[in-house]
């Protein structure tokens, strides 16, 4: 008896039995651009926002490999400063440094298990001939025995090229080469994506939401400038300004 009392009162209150992934922190059609904003970066390969430096049509379908060799003249748009050679280092060890080494001297663990040995820092190929634009793609496409990786999201792809061409002593930042240890995380990992919705979306108009509603939430100087021009991968989120 006292169990279904207890029962009844459980049906009563509401209390939400089953849970499924409709109920879960999201952002719902038309909720404020504030809602945009996440507590905590946003997850590497989150959505992207932003336009980019490299849209497909920047080049052409024609098998590969030349279609890297149409990618060859996106120019960097990422400056080679301390902030991308170090995010560039951090992809580099946990991405390239397997098989290239970390210098880039084709020395990498996976060399003594078959993996062919590619160098690509100082004195290299990819040192003196390589453009910028042609290893970004060699990173998106990937080419011959090298897979793609092109779940490295774009501004990171950019930081890589600034790193290696640090290594390769061609960068204005000496090398640095320091990485974690098997486990370590904190500095030694990529951060929140850069390219996830931690602004305004491009294509929302927030004049004339303020006009209509009054509300002001909308109302951020970064909002007003993506409504006129698209915001590219290139711009920096907010939270680094
Ligand atoms: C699984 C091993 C492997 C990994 C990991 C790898 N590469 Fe490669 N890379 C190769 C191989 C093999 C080649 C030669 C490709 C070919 O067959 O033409 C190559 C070629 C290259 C070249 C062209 C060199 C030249 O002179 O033409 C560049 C640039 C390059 N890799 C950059 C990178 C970067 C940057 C990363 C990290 C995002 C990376 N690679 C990760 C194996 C790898």
């Amino acid at each position: 008896m006292r169990g279904s009392y207890l029962l009844c009162a459980l049906l009563l209150s509401g209390c939400s039995w089953f849970t499924d992934f409709k109920q879960q922190p999201k952002i719902d059609p038309w909720e404020t651009t504030a809602d945009t904003v996440p507590f905590r970066g946003n997850p590497q390969s989150s959505v992207s926002i932003y336009g980019s430096a490299a849209p497909g049509f920047e080049y052409d379908r024609t098998p590969m490999p030349q279609t890297i060799a149409t990618m060859a003249n996106i120019p960097n748009p990422v400056p080679a400063d301390s902030a991308s050679v170090n995010r560039g280092r951090i992809q580099f060890q946990i991405n390239c440094a397997v098989c290239h080494g970390p210098l880039g001297m084709a020395n990498g663990p996976a060399t003594k298990y078959g993996v062919a040995g590619i160098a690509i820092g100082a004195g290299s190929n990819a040192a003196n001939s390589l453009t910028d634009g042609y290893i970004f793609g060699m990173i998106r496409n990937g080419r011959g025995l090298m897979p793609p990786y092109n779940r490295i999201e774009e501004p990171d792809r950019w930081d890589i090229v600034n790193y290696l061409r640090s290594i390769q002593g061609k960068g204005t930042i000496a090398a640095d080469t320091s990485h974690g240890l098997p486990g370590e995380t904190g500095a030694f990992v990529p951060g929140a994506s850069r390219m996830g919705p931690t602004r305004p979306a491009p294509y929302l108009h927030p004049g004339a939401r303020t006009e209509a509603t009054g509300d002001t939430t909308n109302r951020t100087p970064s909002a007003d400038t993506a409504r006129k021009t698209p915001a590219d991968s290139t711009r920096k989120p907010e939270h680094e300004l």
